[in-house]
């Protein structure tokens, strides 16, 4: 079938289901929702057979839905209405959720049920409900209701009962910092992250609150900000204390919290973790490290898989300590949610409104990028292994590309290029490792087409080494499981000397510095050259600048070669 997507953004939700459904053999083509006569146009152009809205802000309008089938993927149980329903569904702690599949109609989420699949519920931010528990959900409930759709004798029915919940507001997120214990201020600030966050203040100062992470052992006065740590603030609750991670102030974008209160921090007392990166601690820990039976296993749970200069030089601290562990075995096992989305966009963003240079921060960033990629692919006393839970676009591919062997969690969805970001060149040494891995061809094709990735296709391909089921839990064990036997096999040496063999022979004929150089060159054009397409695409990215049309090499219908007889 033909299907078109609308959608407010192709994000990985919806970069999924598109793939699942071109993987059915459907031909599929994406619309932004920008307007109602940019839809309709759309529709004119595709001649769609079905019409399906994963992510929307609004209604599709009504001389779309009228005329052809319109499905829209609610993120609630059957019957649930509104625009808040995830939010409502964290706030309410309850212990199963789902996702359904209905026909658009003129009342908000009242039309017939296509599909519906439940999930269990898990303590988690809704972003990370969203990534992980809502979007496999939605996958399964749109190719269910796709086959019924194509099978024609489905009669979609109203749900018996249907309750509408309203706009989650401000006033129904309030922290309370006297009152809230610290899972309450948890929950709170987990069901509104990453959008909209909680209206909160910190040192007199209008924010809202994002990435909020439990503390076990220090206390305070309540609401009083009693630490610091890296990029998190430690503020005590009733009964205890809960790290923020990132805030917003008002008027700026979304940054980590001690960047963004930088002069009135230096007021706060650093309270550092007692064992540099042993894990498990009872606080918050960004860079965390494992061992057993001859494997390390590095975590790092970096917001949204951004990078700063900072974070990847204290990774690179926490790497080089790593390979100098007696292990054969080194896992980079990334975050739960993103194992990493490259250079820290915000933070360099955050550098031109400080009346710094974007341009510096950006150098500096990719060259701290780089350094770390360079540690993974210099590495001659292990084998490294990029365990990717979560997803992993533009240099976060190529960083975990440097290990010598690549993972993918199944439901992984990987974007290894640059050129969404205003044509960016990029770097990571992606000339090396992309070819090695795809061929010159293959590399092109990827560079330029500007496609996602599931894990499926990027083994098929060859850009990944091993696709495996389950959620983060089941992979992580699963990784640890298959580590343990590399570690313990009685050919380790054998094979660690067979990769730093062929390193070297690759280096003889390329040094890996010559890679860097040629790709710095073209970076150096990206940030400091006369197009400011970087800087321009940057900024609308942390800005969240709504789209004014959709990239040509999503809107597939209005490629004028594609459509000629
Ligand atoms: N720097 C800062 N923030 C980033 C980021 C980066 N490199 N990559 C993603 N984010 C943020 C997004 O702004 C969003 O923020 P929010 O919490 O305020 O909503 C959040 O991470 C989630 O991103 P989203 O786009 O919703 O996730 P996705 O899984 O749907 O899409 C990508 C993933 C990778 C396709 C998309 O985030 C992207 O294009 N990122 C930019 C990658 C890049 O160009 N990096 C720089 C070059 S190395």
């Amino acid at each position: 079938m033909r299907i078109l997507l609308i959608t407010h953004a192709y994000n990985s939700l919806t970069q999924r289901i598109d793939a699942q459904l071109q993987l059915q053999g459907h031909d599929t083509s994406v619309e932004f929702d920008i307007s109602e006569s940019v839809t309709e146009e759309a529709v004119a152009l595709f001649k769609p057979d079905l019409i399906i809205a994963p992510y929307l802000r609004r209604a599709i309008p009504e001389a779309v839905w009228s005329r052809q089938v319109c499905l829209i993927v609610h993120p609630g149980i059957e019957g649930d209405r509104g625009p808040s329903a995830l939010d409502w569904a964290v706030t309410h702690q309850v212990a199963e959720w789902g996702v359904t599949v209905l026909q658009a109609q003129s009342d908000m989420d009242a039309g017939p049920v296509w599909a519906s699949v439940r999930f269990p519920m898990r303590a988690a931010s809704k972003g990370s409900l969203y990534r992980h528990e809502v979007t496999p959900a939605a996958v399964d409930a749109v190719l269910l209701a796709v086959d019924r759709f194509k099978a024609g004798n489905f009669k979609p029915q109203r749900p018996a009962s249907s309750q509408w919940q309203p706009l989650m507001r401000q006033a129904d997120r309030a922290i309370d910092w006297q009152r809230d214990d610290s899972a309450t201020v948890l929950r709170k600030i987990r069901a509104g992250d990453g959008f909209p966050g909680v209206a909160d203040s910190l040192f007199g100062q209008p924010c809202h609150l994002f990435d909020a992470w439990p503390e076990g052992n220090l206390r305070g006065a309540p609401g009083q900000v009693m630490a610091r740590r890296q990029t998190a603030l430690c503020r005590a609750t009733a009964d205890g204390a809960v790290w923020i991670g990132h805030v917003k102030r008002t008027g700026s974008i979304k940054l980590p919290a001690t960047l963004a209160f930088a002069s009135e921090c230096l007021e706060v007392p650093e309270v550092p973790l007692a064992d540099l990166w042993r894990a498990p601690t009872s606080t918050w820990q960004d860079i965390a490290y494992e061992e057993a039976d001859g494997v390390g296993t590095l975590f790092f749970e970096f917001y949204n898989g951004a990078m700063s200069t900072r974070q990847c030089e204290r990774l690179r601290d926490a790497l080089v300590w790593a390979q100098q562990r007696p292990t054969t075995v080194l896992v980079l096992a990334g975050g739960h949610d993103f194992w990493s989305n490259g250079i820290h966009l915000n933070v360099i963003e955050a550098a031109s409104i400080r009346g710094g240079s974007a341009a510096d921060e950006s150098w500096h960033n990719i060259n701290a990028m780089n350094d770390l990629a360079l540690e993974l692919l210099t590495n001659q006393r292990q084998i490294t292994i990029a365990a990717v839970a979560g997803n992993t676009g533009a240099g976060g591919c190529f960083l975990a590309r440097a290990a010598d062997l690549m993972w993918l969690r199944q439901a992984v969805v990987q974007n290894p290029h640059y050129k969404n970001m205003g044509n960016l060149y990029g770097s990571e040494y992606w000339t090396y490792s992309l070819p090695r891995r795809v061929g010159m061809e293959g590399a092109k094709a990827i560079m330029h087409n500007r496609q996602p990735l599931t894990a499926a296709q990027a083994l098929a391909i060859g850009l990944a080494d091993a696709c495996l089921p389950g959620d983060v839990a089941a992979f992580r064990q699963a990784v640890a499981d298959d580590a343990r036997k590399r570690a313990l096999a009685p050919d380790i040496q054998a094979q660690i000397a067979i990769k730093n063999k062929a390193k070297q022979c690759d280096e003889q004929a390329k040094p890996l510095a010559a890679y860097r150089a040629q790709e710095m060159e073209h970076m150096q054009r990206n940030f400091y050259g006369f197009d400011p397409s970087y800087h321009v695409a940057r900024h609308h990215f942390v800005y969240k600048t709504l789209p004014s049309w959709t990239p040509r090499h999503l809107a597939r219908h209005r490629d004028l070669s594609a459509r000629q007889p």
